[in-house]
C-alpha cells in the first residue's frame, strides 16, 4: 500500500532557534511525525522542551563556530545519526541604511549568514558518510526583494538563499539536499525589543500579502516538514516561497 505520511519517522533532525515562533512549531510537527530532535536557542527557554528518548536542548549562540561543533557531536551521542538541519536561529533589524552601524551589520550578519553556515559546514559533515540528508534554511521574501529598514537584515537572508544553492550544487551527487524557504510575515515575537506588540505589528502587514493575511508559524513548519521529508526527494538548491502571495504582488 502506498505510504501516504511524509516518511519522517525514525529520523535526526537539528533545530536551531528552537525557542521562537517558527523553530517551537517545527520541533512539535516533527516530533509528531516520529522525528527526534536536537534543539537549540540562546535563550535557555529551550531547556523546557527536553524530552527523554525524543528531545534533547542545548543553550547556545548559533553565531559561534563552537556550538555549531558541539550541537552536531550532541546528536550523534544522543541518537546516533544526522538526517535533517532545520537551520532557523535568526535575528532582524529595522533601521534604515545610514542608522545601521559596523556593529548591527556584524551581529546581524554573524546570526544570520554565519550562523548557518557553520551549523551546515557541520550537518553535511555528519551526513556524508551516511549517504545523504536534507537541509533546510528558513531564508525569507527579502531573499529576493527589497523592504525599506532591513539593509543588514536583508542582505543576510540574501546571502542564506546563495549559500543554499552552492551547498546543493556541491553535495547533490552524495545526497544531501540544501532548500531555502522564503517566508513571507509571519506573526511571531521576533520585533520584540523593537515595537511595542511585535504580533500586532507583523499582523498589520497582511494587506501585503496575495492572501491579504500574514502567516502563522505553524505554516512555515509545514513546509520544513515537507522540504526535510523524503517526499520533496527531487526538491534541490530551491527557495521555496511561503509567503501567502507576498512576491506575486
Ligand atoms: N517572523 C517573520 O516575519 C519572519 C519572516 C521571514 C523569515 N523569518 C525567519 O524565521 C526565523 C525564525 O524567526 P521567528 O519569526 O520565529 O522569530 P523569533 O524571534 O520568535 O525566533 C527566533 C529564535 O532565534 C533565537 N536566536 C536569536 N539569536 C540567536 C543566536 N545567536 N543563537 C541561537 N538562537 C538565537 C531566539 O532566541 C528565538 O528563539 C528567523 O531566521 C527569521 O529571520 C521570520
Amino acid at each position: 500500500m502506498q505510504d501516504l505520511t511524509l516518511g519522517l519517522s525514525g529520523k535526526v533532525a537539528i533545530v536551531t532557534g528552537a525557542a521562537g515562533g517558527i523553530g517551537r512549531s517545527t520541533v512539535k510537527l516533527l516530533v509528531a511525525h516520529g522525528v527526534q530532535v536536537v534543539v537549540e536557542d540562546i535563550n535557555p527557554a529551550v531547556n523546557e522542551f527536553a524530552q527523554a528518548g525524543k528531545v534533547v536542548a542545548l543553550v547556545g549562540d548559533a553565531a559561534e563556530e563552537a556550538t555549531a561543533v558541539r550541537i552536531v557531536q550532541l546528536t550523534l551521542e544522543s541518537f546516533g545519526k544526522l538526517d535533517i538541519l532545520v537551520n532557523n536561529a535568526g535575528k532582524t533589524l529595522n533601521k534604515p541604511l545610514l542608522e545601521t552601524s559596523v556593529a548591527d551589520w556584524d551581529s546581524i550578519m554573524a546570526i544570520n549568514a554565519r550562523g548557518y553556515f557553520l551549523h551546515a559546514r557541520e550537518a553535511v559533515q555528519a551526513m556524508l558518510p551516511a549517504g545523504g540528508g536534507s537541509i533546510v534554511n528558513v531564508a525569507s521574501i527579502v531573499s529576493i526583494v527589497g523592504m525599506k529598514m532591513t539593509a543588514a537584515y536583508a542582505a543576510s537572508k540574501g546571502a542564506i538563499a546563495q549559500l543554499t544553492q552552492v551547498i546543493a550544487l556541491e553535495y547533490g551527487e552524495q545526497g544531501i539536499r540544501a532548500n531555502a524557504i522564503g517566508a513571507g510575515v509571519i506573526e511571531t515575537d521576533i520585533l520584540s525589543g523593537m515595537v511595542e506588540d511585535s504580533r500586532a505589528t507583523l499582523a498589520s502587514y497582511g494587506h501585503m500579502h496575495a492572501l491579504g493575511r500574514v502567516g502563522q508559524p505553524e505554516e512555515i513548519a509545514q513546509t520544513v516538514a515537507w522540504l526535510a521529508s523524503p517526499r520533496s526527494s527531487f526538491v534541490t538548491g530551491a527557495l521555496v516561497m511561503a509567503d501567502g502571495g507576498y512576491t506575486a504582488m
